[in-house]
């Protein structure tokens, strides 16, 4: 967990790291190239340097990392055994909306109050990974007024603060090799943005369950359709089970892209795959999240990441042993 001392506020993994004015969402796969692994591994354990290094820079600014790595390439990376819920991200098909699955590997998830850090942070970890990546997605996203996201709401008021918020996000005694890690889930969504428009302030309320201007939370209507929130809400024997969200919105006027890049992240992963089973079937199946119909998931993908200690160790694994030639 990142530390508040102004002194040493640079921390990599630092999962609770301060909302930001803007991020990057970066999504490699590792190529086929001789010794990917062997580089991918070694570019990994030095994050912390690379950050410490530009981060200092203007401590102001807050430059934070956080890396994920897929279930592909999990154990030959990091060495170690599957983190427990570790798998790729499975898909989930609605009767009208889909969220589909799309490769991954590695995640970086780079926050700052300064363009510019994030931009060198990233030039610098790119130059170390060389060819043994492939880039998925690169996606920019920027704060928009109040943490508002292009759909006029604020986003992420109902996330996990104090030690709930260690408790909803950092594994625990339950997989003692992966303690301190997390579960992290991305999904790239895109609005029609003239579409959502046509709809009364009210509807548009009533679909994500709270109030656009002053972001007060609303009963779902009597018809049963529940609202975003009510969908996105976990409660299993009476306990909810919060997830911590940092969604950005990203887009441009000049080519009419927008929309809310998801990142969730849990020390359980079956919470966020609940949340997703509940948005796209619905609750009643049928009853799907209005969310959707002006939301489309392009990409999705489901890492781990390792705590900042199991990072830095990997730099000090002894080799594997090779296989004997024949
Ligand atoms: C287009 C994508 C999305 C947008 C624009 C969006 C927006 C919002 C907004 C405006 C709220 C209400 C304020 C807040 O508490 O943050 C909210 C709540 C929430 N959303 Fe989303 N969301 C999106 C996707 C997702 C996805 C994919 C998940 C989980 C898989 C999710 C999980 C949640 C949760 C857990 C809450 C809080 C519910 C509560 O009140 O306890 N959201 N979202």
């Amino acid at each position: 967990m990142s530390t508040s001392s102004r002194r040493v506020p640079i921390e990599s993994q630092s999962v609770d790291a301060p909302l930001s004015s803007t991020a990057v969402f970066l999504v490699l796969t590792v190529t086929e190239v001789p010794g990917a692994f062997e580089n991918v591994r070694a570019t990994l354990a030095s994050i912390s340097d690379i950050l410490k290094n530009v981060a200092f820079r203007d401590l102001d600014a807050a430059l934070s990392c956080t890396v994920g790595i897929g279930a592909r390439v999990w154990v030959e990376v990091t060495r170690r055994p599957l983190p427990r819920e570790l798998h790729s991200f499975r898909p989930v098909n609605g009767a009208h909306h889909s969220a589909p699955s799309t490769s991954g590997d590695i995640l970086l998830h780079i926050r700052a109050d300064r363009r510019d850090l994030c931009f060198e942070f990233e030039r610098q970890v790119m130059d170390r990974f060389g060819g043994s990546v492939r880039v998925v997605d690169e996606t920019v996203g920027f704060r928009y007024f109040d943490v508002r996201d292009l759909l006029g709401f604020v986003d992420g008021t109902a996330n996990p603060v104090g030690p709930e918020l260690r408790e909803a996000t950092l594994v625990g005694e339950e997989d003692p090799t992966c303690a301190g890690g997390s579960y992290i889930v991305v999904q790239k969504y895109t609005h029609p943005l003239t579409e959502w428009r046509t709809l009364s302030t009210e509807q548009q309320e009533a679909i994500i369950g709270r109030t656009k201007a002053d972001n007060i939370e609303l009963d779902d209507a009597d018809s049963g359709q529940k609202s975003h929130k009510t969908l996105a809400t976990i409660t299993v024997d009476g306990v909810e089970h919060g997830i911590l969200r940092d969604n950005m919105p990203f887009g441009s006027p000049a080519t009419q892209e927008f929309g809310t890049y998801f990142i969730g992240y849990s020390r359980r992963l079956w919470v966020i795959e609940q949340m997703l089973q509940r948005m796209f079937i619905g609750d009643p199946p049928g009853l799907h999240d209005r969310l959707l119909d002006f939301s489309t998931a392009v990409t999705g993908s489901t890492f781990f990441a390792p705590s900042a200690a199991l990072l830095d160790a990997m730099s000090d694994d002894p080799e594997p042993a090779q296989p004997a030639t024949p």
